[in-house]
């Protein structure tokens, strides 16, 4: 079975114990509003079916910022997803979770999630209310069962209330607590950036942000497309292959040769607070990237077309160019998301 077809059912296997699918929130709870950007595209993710409420909200950040939803009690998602890095895991290149177990991959940004058709660097989980289950039961990450979580937080009274609340058939269960969990962070939505303010007349770009613009509309846009900075496609950009993690990408997920080494193009927004970069965390700096898309990339299995256009391989980038797109990328920075209290653990 697909891999992503396998966590879909068993996150539906985990939430059929619960009697209805939607639900309205009761009155003691209040809808909150959904901040849609006016120049965004409508959310994928169904905020009729699963609407963010103040409860629903307050309960999926208790959860987010919860260790006991891990083995040991200490690993929360808060834990690898700090909010002023954006939430990532800043300065670690792949994810330590229990006891300091290691993982393969540098953990994601958790932005605009709204908008995403799949989640994780190989598209694994179809649904945002699919996913959290996997950093829970990953052995080097929270290597804990969703049982023993509900049977922690059931013998929690602000969690049973929390729950009663937030949810119309009030229950402590599998779906609600995904269903929370994705209300907290889906409201993260990110579009105050000074690129956003120049969009709508609100500032200006110096001249090396112009610049870098303009290289970037040219060199990059292509994949890193549009407002949200991605196209949501998985590519191969030619990353010389980790014989440490020996990582194929996409192909884990759908077993086709040709999404070998593929990963999901990655967001820019916040880029310049979310190092490392890369599926793997391998570089540290935006230079460091600039470089590798200058003259590092690699004729791998299913490298890119765009790649391979001229001569030689990658994308040709003077070291002016360079500056400029970092100047550029910078612009890209959202200080008010990364500091937002309402996301804020304390
Ligand atoms: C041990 C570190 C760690 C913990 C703990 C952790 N994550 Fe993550 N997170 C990661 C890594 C690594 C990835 C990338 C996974 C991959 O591509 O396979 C990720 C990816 C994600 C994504 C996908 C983002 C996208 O753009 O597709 C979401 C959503 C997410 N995590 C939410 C959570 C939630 C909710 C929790 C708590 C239930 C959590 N994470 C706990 C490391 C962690
Ligand atoms: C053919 C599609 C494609 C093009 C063109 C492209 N990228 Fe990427 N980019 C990707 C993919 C795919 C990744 C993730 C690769 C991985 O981790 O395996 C990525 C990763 C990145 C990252 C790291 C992001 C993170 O969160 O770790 C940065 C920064 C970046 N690209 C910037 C650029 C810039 C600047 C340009 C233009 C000079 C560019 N890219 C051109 C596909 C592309």
């Amino acid at each position: 079975m697909k891999l992503s077809l396998l966590i879909f059912c068993l996150y539906f296997c985990l939430a059929c114990n619960s009697d209805e699918d939607t639900y309205v929130p009761i009155s003691e709870d209040k809808a909150l509003d959904f901040p849609q950007p006016d120049f965004f595209p409508q959310p994928v993710y169904d905020l009729d079916e699963n609407p963010p409420t103040e409860k629903g909200f307050e309960l999926g950040k208790k959860l987010f910022y919860d260790g006991r939803l891990s083995s040991t009690g200490v690993i929360s998602c808060g834990f690898c997803h700090i909010q002023e890095f954006s939430f990532t895991h800043h300065t670690h290149e792949v994810s330590h979770g229990v006891n300091g177990a290691l993982g393969t991959r540098n953990a994601q940004p958790l932005v605009n999630l709204a908008y995403f058709n799949e989640f994780s660097w190989d598209g694994a989980a179809p649904h945002l209310d699919a996913f959290s289950i996997i950093p829970i039961t990953t052995d080097v990450e929270m290597n804990e069962t969703v049982t023993n979580v509900l049977n922690k937080l059931e013998s929690d009274e602000e969690y049973i209330d929390l729950f009663s609340i937030a949810f119309e058939n009030g229950k402590v269960n599998t779906q609600n607590m995904f269903r929370a969990l994705s209300q907290f962070m889906v409201m993260m939505v990110s579009a105050d950036t000074k690129y956003d303010k120049v969009l709508e007349g609100n500032a200006v770009f110096t001249e090396a942000e112009a610049a870098g613009k303009a290289l970037f509309d040219s060199k990059c846009s292509g994949c890193h497309e549009g407002i949200l900075f991605t196209d949501q496609s998985y590519r191969n950009n030619g990353l010389p292959i980790d014989p440490r993690y020996n990582d194929i990408g996409r192909k884990r997920v759908t077993g086709l040769e040709t999404d070998k080494y593929k990963f999901k193009v990655p967001s820019l927004r916040n880029i310049a607070v979310s190092l490392p970069y890369m599926h793997d965390g391998r570089f540290k700096t935006l230079k460091e990237v600039l470089d590798f898309y200058d003259s590092g990339v690699q004729l791998t299995e299913n490298l890119d077309s765009v790649f391979q256009q001229s001569n030689s391989i990658g994308i040709s980038l003077s070291e002016t160019e360079k500056e400029q797109l970092i100047a550029f990328l910078n612009t890209l920075t959202d200080d008010n998301f990364l500091l937002d209290r309402r996301f804020s653990e304390f």
